[in-house]
C-alpha cells in the first residue's frame, strides 16, 4: 500500500477547498509562503471537521525533495492559514500537503 494512492490531488475536487493554495509574497527575510487550505472557499473549522496540519516541501535545485516546515492547526481551534519564510532562489517548486480529519490528505504544487 503506497502513500500515493491516498493523496487525492486538486483536480479532485472542484470547489478546492481541501486543496492547500499557495500563495508567495516578499519580507525582509526572504520570500513568504502563505498556505491556506481552500481558496475560494475556506475549509471548515469545527471541533468534527478540520484541518489539523500542512507540511511544506521543496524541490531544490539540485533536484532534492526536502522538507520546508510544518503548520499544526489544532482540532478545530485554528483556521487553516499560515506562512513560512524561504530563500525562494533555492527551489525550482513548492508542493504542500493537508490533512483533513474527515476527508484525508490534499496536494497542489507551485513551480517558482
Ligand atoms: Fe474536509
Amino acid at each position: 500500500m503506497a502513500l500515493a494512492q491516498f493523496i487525492h490531488a486538486p483536480e479532485f475536487e472542484g470547489k478546492e477547498k481541501h486543496v492547500p493554495d499557495i500563495a508567495l509574497s516578499t519580507s525582509d527575510l526572504g520570500t513568504v509562503v502563505t498556505i491556506q487550505v481552500g481558496k475560494e472557499v475556506v475549509h471548515p473549522t469545527t471541533k468534527e471537521h478540520h484541518i489539523e496540519w500542512v507540511k511544506v516541501f521543496g524541490e531544490t535545485q539540485e533536484g532534492k525533495f526536502v522538507e520546508i516546515g510544518e503548520l499544526n492547526f489544532g482540532r478545530g481551534t485554528a483556521f487553516p492559514r499560515g506562512s513560512l519564510v524561504i530563500k525562494k532562489e533555492e527551489y525550482k517548486s513548492l508542493t504542500a500537503l493537508s490533512y483533513c480529519n474527515l476527508h484525508g490528505v490534499w496536494d497542489n504544487s507551485l513551480a517558482l
